[in-house]
């Protein structure tokens, strides 16, 4: 069971989702993606050589708490509150747009509603590395 869910809550369109936290606080908030990422598409979505450089990259920096498999479960998981999510959710990844994926990875977990150890990666990685561990994610079952 995945703990971090963001849910359709109505009738279809962005607005009407909500994101639920499982955490000791519970919380449940509308999903506001910032504008900036909102409507952006990966240009490298099903590319070979991107899939390859962005699951080197998962490998390097994510799987410690995503885990290798991408189910949540990393060596430094344990204890994490929320937990990481699990990327083989396909219910889960179909709703997270290509904006809402490059906006979570970018600008990480340390703010409402999410308030999370997910790291902010927009400083760390280009633009064109997140759309590559996005290719990569988007592969895993
Ligand atoms: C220190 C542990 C940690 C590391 C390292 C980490 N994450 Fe996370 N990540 C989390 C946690 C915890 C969550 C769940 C809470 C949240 O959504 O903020 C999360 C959530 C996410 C989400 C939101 C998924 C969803 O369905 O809402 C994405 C996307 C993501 N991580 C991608 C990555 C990528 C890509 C990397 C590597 C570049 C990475 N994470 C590295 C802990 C981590």
């Amino acid at each position: 069971m995945s703990l971090v869910l963001t849910g359709c809550a109505g009738s279809g369109g962005e607005e009407d989702r909500v994101v639920y936290i499982s955490n000791e606080t519970g919380v449940e908030a509308p999903l506001v993606i910032p504008a900036e990422y909102k409507d952006k598409i990966n240009p490298l979505a099903g590319d070979p050589a991107a899939i390859a450089s962005g699951k080197e990259a998962y490998f390097a920096l994510c799987s410690q708490c995503h885990g290798e498999d991408g189910r949540g479960e990393g060596p430094d998981a344990a204890g994490l509150n929320p937990r990481p999510a699990d990327f083989t959710d396909q219910e889960q990844m179909q709703e997270n747009t290509d904006g809402y994926l490059l906006w979570r990875i970018s600008d990480g977990g340390d703010f409402d509603p999410y308030n999370s150890l997910m790291t902010a990666w927009g400083t760390l990685l280009s633009e064109q590395e997140i759309w590559e561990l996005i290719s990569y994610l988007r592969t895993l079952p």
